[in-house]
């Protein structure tokens, strides 16, 4: 391994990494994954508790998705998308829009999570440019959202440790503060929640609504944020207020979506349907770089017109509708209908919920631990009772997560948030050994 490791840092760059680091931490190369483990090329195991950026549903190198993109392959690996289409696109489509909320019913295909952001909020700008309501230019999303690095997607994003470099490329973005339930200001026993904090947009948007194209968020769950969970009467009120201004909604399922947050998609919580859905990650499984995005007709038709007219959207990317990426797309989408993995996963999620609800009540540093569906997260903070936070430079989060890869289990901690975000085939034993080594890790960082 240790001449990989040498041959690797010669050349590559990895991402969200101070290379710096890998002087003392160098990269950990994998020789092959099975299920819910990743083996290094010593032979040695990791538990991937973040499903590999939150990409990995059911396992690596699973049997059925690897058959799929094997018949794939030897049919067509790659055709141009425009004025072309395949069969897996086809089916795709068909099969995404059974799962989809009511009322979505045409796609646009992007190469990866930021992609279908750039595209969303493109087309948001030029649907209301040619409806006729020239005014309509700006977006509005959420303090500590994350939709991606490419410039529009990180413009929309707020989260500062990514962007704030970068502000004077970016274009500016409307942002009210968003949900905070961990240190929620309005209910202090968080027991009776009305979305009270849904204020800020309110207001937000009765002041700029004639200037404002599209909100853009992160449905019931802020994952780069740290886990950040919500209710979804936000969304519902957010609906409302965006149909009553003639605002998109354009709903992030990046991260969200495929089963995650216990329903194949987190708007269905609130039972609305956005205007356009974006969704990339689970998408496939973990295995290739695709994205759709979903949306209404109303969107489409604004665009359907005579060539000379200029109503296209000139949009595409070298790999748009990729069939071997829509091929492990379908197989994706089978499993979860064959194998009834959203019923299944409420079980698992209620497992892993009590797993460490059992382990964490003796750590004096959990400010909370929060749940929905198969995502956990557990918020380490200095005092309990204040609820403050560790400085980010003390860099808890890595330190842990340094402790739990030597004990076989990959966590990646957001900041001093660590969670649970495992592929779906996990079992009850892996829960255990996964739950086991996190608090440990943790108590030894702190020494109790
Ligand atoms: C909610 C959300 N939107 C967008 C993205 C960007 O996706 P990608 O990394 O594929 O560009 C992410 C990635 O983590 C995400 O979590």
């Amino acid at each position: 391994m240790k001449q990989l490791q040498e041959r690797d840092l010669k050349h590559i760059w990895h991402p969200c990494s101070q290379m710096k680091d890998y002087e003392t931490f160098p990269p950990i190369v994998i020789k092959k994954g099975e299920g819910v483990f990743l083996e290094d090329m010593n032979g040695k195991k990791y538990l991937d508790a973040v499903s590999s950026w939150w990409v990995n549903m059911f396992g690596h190198s699973n049997q059925r998705i690897n058959d799929a993109l094997y018949r794939q392959a030897n049919k067509l690996e790659h055709a141009i998308f425009a004025n072309f289409s395949h069969e897996p696109a086809i089916e795709l489509c068909e099969k995404i829009l059974e799962v989809s909320p009511k009322g979505l019913s045409k796609i646009f295909f992007g190469d990866n999570g930021s992609s279908a952001v750039e595209i969303a909020l493109k087309l948001s700008f030029q649907y209301h440019q040619q409806i006729g309501k020239s005014k309509k230019t700006r977006f509005v999303a959420l303090t500590d959202a994350y939709h991606g690095e490419t410039i529009g997607a990180l413009s929309v994003s707020g989260c500062e440790l990514y962007n704030k470099i970068f502000k004077p490329l970016m274009f500016d973005v409307i942002r009210p503060t968003g949900p905070d339930c961990f240190r929620c200001p309005y209910n202090k026993d968080r027991k009776h929640c009305d979305a009270e904090c849904f204020e800020h947009m309110e207001k937000a948007i009765i002041s700029d609504h004639e200037e404002i194209s599209a909100v853009i968020i992160e449905p019931l769950l802020q994952c780069a944020a740290g886990m950040k969970m919500y209710s979804p009467i936000y969304l519902k009120k957010l609906r409302e207020i965006c149909d009553k201004y003639d605002i998109n909604l354009i709903a992030d399922e990046i991260a969200a979506g495929f089963g995650r947050t216990g329903k194949m998609f987190a708007c269905e919580y609130a039972e609305i349907t956005p205007d356009f859905m974006c969704v990339s990650k689970g998408l496939t499984a973990g295995y290739l770089p695709l994205s759709l995005v979903i949306m209404k007709d109303k969107i489409y038709d604004a665009f359907y017109d005579d060539y000379t007219t200029l109503k296209s959207f000139l949009h595409s990317h070298s790999y748009t509708g990729n069939p071997l990426g829509c091929a492990v797309a379908v197989e994706t989408l089978n499993i979860f209908k064959d194998e009834d993995i959203i019923n299944k996963n409420i079980e698992k999620a209620r497992y892993i919920e009590k797993s460490v609800l059992e382990k964490i009540k003796d750590i004096p540093y959990v400010g909370e631990y929060r749940q929905l569906g198969m995502v956990g997260a557990i918020e380490l903070v200095k005092d309990q009772e204040s609820k403050e936070p560790f400085d980010w430079k003390d860099r808890v989060g890595y330190q842990i997560y340094k402790i739990a890869l030597e004990k076989g289990v990959l966590l990646r901690p957001l900041g001093n948030i660590i969670y649970f975000m495992p592929p779906y085939v996990i079992t009850k034993k892996e829960i255990d050994f996964m739950t086991d080594v996190a608090i440990d890790s943790i108590k030894e960082y702190f020494k109790l």
